[in-house]
């Protein structure tokens, strides 16, 4: 966990770049970075982390989000993905459901070696994220 400014958009960016670095993915290859920032400003950040049962390996976007709650925030401003491509990926489905859970207005911004970019919403990508009309959900 590192603190930028409240908007300090390329820290969350560098973030999200360095954590790509840590990635564990001997089995795809296929190394991922997120920084999530929170509306105090604090940054957190993962690398995807693959295991020999493959559906045991998480998303770095989830680890992401799951430092974050496990400091205390229950709240998520910002997700930035990472990843060392020509082009950018956006996050998997089962990721965007679950920054859903924190950051329903959440900003996603994609980011790669290249000048693509995607800058774009939560709600954009997963327009009908399951729970969000479930009375007495838990960040209500
Ligand atoms: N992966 C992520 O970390 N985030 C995504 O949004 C899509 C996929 C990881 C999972 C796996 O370790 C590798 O990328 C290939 O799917």
């Amino acid at each position: 966990m590192q603190n930028v400014d409240g908007d300090n958009r390329s820290g969350l960016e560098r973030a999200a770049r360095e954590a790509a670095g840590w990635s564990y993915a001997p089995y795809s290859r296929f190394p991922v970075g997120a920084a999530v920032q929170v509306p105090d400003g604090r940054v957190f950040s993962a690398c995807n982390v693959e295991n020999a049962s493959l559906g045991l390996s998480i998303c770095a976007e989830r680890a992401a989000v799951f430092q974050a709650v496990a400091a205390g925030c229950r709240e998520i401003a910002t997700v930035v993905v990472y990843t060392p491509t020509a082009r950018v990926v956006t996050p998997c489905g089962a990721c965007l459901q679950v920054i859903a859970e924190f950051g329903p207005k959440a900003a996603i911004v994609c980011i790669c070696d290249s000048a693509d970019r995607i800058e774009t919403t939560l709600e954009a990508l997963l327009p009908a994220a399951f729970g969000a009309r479930i009375p007495g959900k838990a960040t209500d």
